[in-house]
């Protein structure tokens, strides 16, 4: 089966044993203030939607918390994740409470550490802060353990349920891995049939971290959704091109094509930004695809014309993705 708004994914590493998380979730990150309260409200109270994605740094929160609480949806029911941003990798508890405060909620489901990389706190802007050469002001001796430390004591305080990251490699992975007492439950990452990340999912689920997909249908004006092959199969299952590339990511066991090694690709937890009520509708009702037909979306990125990161923040420092090395 693929997946559907109400298909819920194990979080093998988290401390409550059978914790799940809402397989789709919809996404904030560019929608502006003034339209996300109405995408979070229909998104809930409309569509079947039981998660969103937001973080700090996308400054909308507090419009977030609007759309929460006109949605009429219990709190319980709503699986919320939040992102420390590079500036409060130091002051972690601080940006969570900034962030309950702006959800206007008093714990969070799931907290991610935003980046791999620390910005200078007492820069010349409290989120953004560049050097006299206009580049990121980065703090290159911040210990990422540390961070992961303070984010494990978040959560016994109970300020989150899950703890987890984000566009992490391998490579800063094993910053924090080796002396975690709680694994990070998920990866959020930019994953999409452009860029499917193989390698680092073999890893994630070794570790038994779950990936998280953002920017899925490859962001704004996306040439994913015009790709010819997801065209073609938008016609043969009479589905607009967004259901194809979201109904890619819940391959389930079933979807396997033994000699296939590279249908890796499962229980991805997938997070669709849109401000749109139809699209959000859409959105939720994702193609169940044949194997052969996941296999041939597998293939795209086969094409290195076609293979392509969109988000890459010029941050200058290793971050160790294989197709985005600057050291
Ligand atoms: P909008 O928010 O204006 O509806 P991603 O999730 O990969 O970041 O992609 C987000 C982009 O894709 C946004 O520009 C969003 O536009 C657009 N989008 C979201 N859902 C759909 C859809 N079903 N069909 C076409 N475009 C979509």
């Amino acid at each position: 089966m693929g997946p559907s708004i109400t298909t819920t994914i194990k979080l093998p590493n988290a401390t409550t044993p059978g914790a799940t998380i809402p397989a789709i979730g919809l996404g904030t990150w560019q929608s502006p203030a003034e339209q996300v309260t109405d995408a979070v409200a229909y998104a809930l109270s409309e569509a079947g939607y039981l998660h969103i994605d937001c973080a700090l740094a996308y400054e909308n929160e507090k419009a977030v918390k609007e759309g929460l609480k006109k949605s009429g949806v219990k709190r319980e029911d709503i699986f919320i994740t939040s992102k420390v941003w590079s500036t409060y990798l130091e002051r972690v508890e601080e940006c969570v409470d900034k962030i309950l405060e702006n959800l206007g909620i008093d714990y969070i489901d799931l907290l991610l550490i935003h980046w791999p990389i620390a910005l200078n706190p007492n820069g010349n802007h409290p989120l953004f802060p560049t050097t006299p050469d206009g580049k990121f002001d980065i703090d290159h001796n911040h210990d990422l353990s540390k961070t992961w430390k303070a984010f494990e004591d978040v959560q016994k305080k109970g300020k989150t349920k899950h703890i987890g990251v984000s566009n992490f490699s391998e490579y800063t992975l094993l910053k924090i891995l080796p002396t975690a007492t709680i694994k990070p439950a998920v990866n959020q990452i930019e994953l999409h049939p452009y860029l499917p990340q193989w390698k680092l999912l073999k890893y994630l689920e070794s570790e038994g971290i779950v990936p998280q997909a953002y920017s899925p249908l490859g962001s704004t004006n996306s040439p994913i959704l015009k790709d010819d092959v997801i065209v073609e199969l938008a016609q043969k299952y009479g589905a607009e091109p967004a259901q194809i590339v979201i109904g890619w990511f819940g391959r389930s066991q079933s979807h396997f094509v033994p000699s296939f090694t590279k249908s890796m690709a499962k229980n991805i937890i997938v997070l669709p930004k849109s401000v749109t009520p139809s699209r959000i509708l859409t959105n939720s009702k994702p193609a169940n695809l044949s194997a052969e037909d996941i296999a041939k979306i597998d293939a795209l990125s086969d094409n290195p014309e076609k293979a392509k990161r969109f988000i890459k923040p010029p941050w200058g420092v290793k971050v160790g993705f294989e197709d985005w090395d600057l050291a």
